[in-house]
């Protein structure tokens, strides 16, 4: 485990030991840092909160309330991770499973080598039966991994592998975790799986309502979680393929979305027209099921969902091409104000994010880059630069003479030839655009990748404006 966390910005081990449930004490090994407990977690949740640090960092952003109140009462830090996983009655194994990079199944694949090592842990360190609950997204059959690893101890034990997937979104986690739309846990179909999952049951049971419980195969959870991404992501592909008709129709993206949104058939959530969705989660995980269709023989099942993925990078590429265009076909030498860099508001994630493609096309171009982002420091936009794209200052000598960070919005826009909004932000709807116009080189053009803004009040006040899916005005 400790080579596992030591390649981990941060690794913590998560136990919820409790007086008034089943099970008496859980663990939870994650990398990274996801806060999710909840204020008065203790009454709400039943037990005691102690998280186990696996390094000495203290995990950044600064934890928020919910876990600063409970810390010391009912939630603690330590670095033991074999002591703790050892006095645990459940383990939630918790660490990332990022897409292959190399070997087979490269670029589409999941590798769950950090839960293979946690299974491998667990069964070194334990000295008592256990529940061990796949929290971590994997490919289907991860749990028989597991159970095989876990059953190679050498102390007769018995564990039971529950799948438990995780649906907590960037932003609203906390508001997730209170109030779930589903708990979903998957077991094996024997007495012995069947107990476990009664005993996690009962341990969401104490928030939860138990209809919203959802106990299924193993397999089923497994997949559940790949496919429940895969249809989130496949909503915003499809209204963003009906962005590029309304553009050259004359239809408006936004009525469309009411209007079939409102049929409760179809539910009017995630039918925003967007720059194209990012995170570090939908790309990955419809890859994951790719791979998983290739895998069986399911050649057309994996093209299907490939092509969630291909309109998702046909929506970004689109975006910058029209601004091109739009600025009478070059963006040579021009300054362009980057608004949002995060995948999406309230978050400062950015991983996967369009803004960060939308850049990279437009330093091909050699535009002059100015990004501000509430939430995004310069060295991170490097860093995603680096590591999804390929961009440093080796493959692109100019990339910090193209690259300007803003400390606000302002700043950004300042001379620029163009604006684009290429996150969500609230700020970025109420900034004084009279004020920023009169700053800005002329015409100028505001390139709005979330329609957040309003059109018509920009477009008097001089602006050329240029909203994803809207009408263009007739020339
Ligand atoms: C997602 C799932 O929602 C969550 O259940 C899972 O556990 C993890 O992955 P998250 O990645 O935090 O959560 O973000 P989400 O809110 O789903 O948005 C994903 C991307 O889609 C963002 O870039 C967002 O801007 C984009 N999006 C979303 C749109 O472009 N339009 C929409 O209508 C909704």
């Amino acid at each position: 485990m400790t080579s596992t966390l030591s390649r981990s910005r941060l690794g913590t081990v998560r136990i919820y030991p409790s007086t008034s449930l089943v099970c008496r004490r859980s663990v939870s090994v994650t990398q990274g840092f996801r806060w999710c407990e909840k204020e008065g977690g203790e009454a709400k949740y039943g037990g005691q909160f102690v998280n186990v640090v696996a390094n000495e960092n203290i995990p950044s952003p600064p934890p928020p309330f919910a876990v600063e109140s409970c810390r010391g009462r009912n939630l603690f830090f330590s670095t033991s991770i074999d002591e703790e996983i050892a006095r645990a009655d459940i383990v939630f194994i918790s660490v990332n499973t990022p897409t292959k990079t190399q070997g087979i199944g490269a670029g589409r694949a999941a590798n769950i080598k950090n839960c293979e090592l946690c299974a491998r842990t667990i069964a070194k360190v334990a000295t008592s039966n256990k529940i061990v609950v796949e929290k971590s997204t994997v490919p289907v059959r991860t749990a028989d991994a597991v159970r095989r690893v876990l059953a190679c101890n050498d102390k007769g034990l018995q564990f039971q592998v529950l799948s438990n997937p995780e649906f907590l979104a960037e932003g609203t986690a906390i508001d997730d975790l209170e109030k779930p739309s589903r708990v979903l846990i998957g077991g094996e179909e024997t007495p012995g799986g069947q107990e476990a999952i009664a005993k996690l049951v009962s341990v969401y049971a104490n928030w939860v309502p138990r209809e919203q419980i959802i106990t299924t195969n193993l397999w089923s959870s497994e997949l559940s979680k790949l496919v429940a991404n895969a249809f989130l992501a496949q909503r915003v592909s499809s209204i963003n393929s009906i962005s590029a008709l309304c553009e050259s129709t004359g239809a408006d993206v936004s009525e469309i979305s009411r209007a079939i949104g409102t049929d409760p058939r179809i539910g009017s959530r995630f039918l925003q027209s967007s720059v194209g969705f990012g995170g570090s989660c939908f790309q990955k995980d419809i890859l994951n099921l790719v791979y998983l269709c290739e895998t069986f023989g399911l050649d057309e099942c994996a093209e299907y969902w490939h092509q969630v993925i291909k309109m998702n990078d046909y929506q970004k590429s689109r975006f910058t091409k029209k601004m091109v265009e739009r600025m009478f076909n070059t963006a040579t030498g021009k300054k362009i104000a980057i608004l949002g860099f995060a995948f999406k508001k309230d978050t400062g994630d950015t991983r996967e994010t369009a803004s960060a493609f939308v850049c990279r096309d437009l330093m091909q171009e050699r535009a002059k880059l100015h990004v501000y982002d509430p939430q995004v420091k310069r060295e991170q936009m490097m860093i995603e630069f680096d590591y999804t794209l390929g961009v440093n200052s080796k493959t692109e000598p100019d990339l910090e003479k193209l690259i300007v960070t803003e400390s606000d919005a302002y700043a950004a826009c300042d001379g620029a030839h163009a604006i684009a909004i290429l996150t969500e932000w609230e700020e970025f709807k109420t900034l004084d655009y009279e004020r920023i116009y009169k700053g800005m080189s002329k015409p100028a053009f505001v390139f709005d990748g979330r329609n957040i803004v309003d059109v018509t009040k920009l477009r008097k006040i001089g602006f050329e404006v240029y909203a994803i899916g809207k009408p263009w005005p007739k020339e």
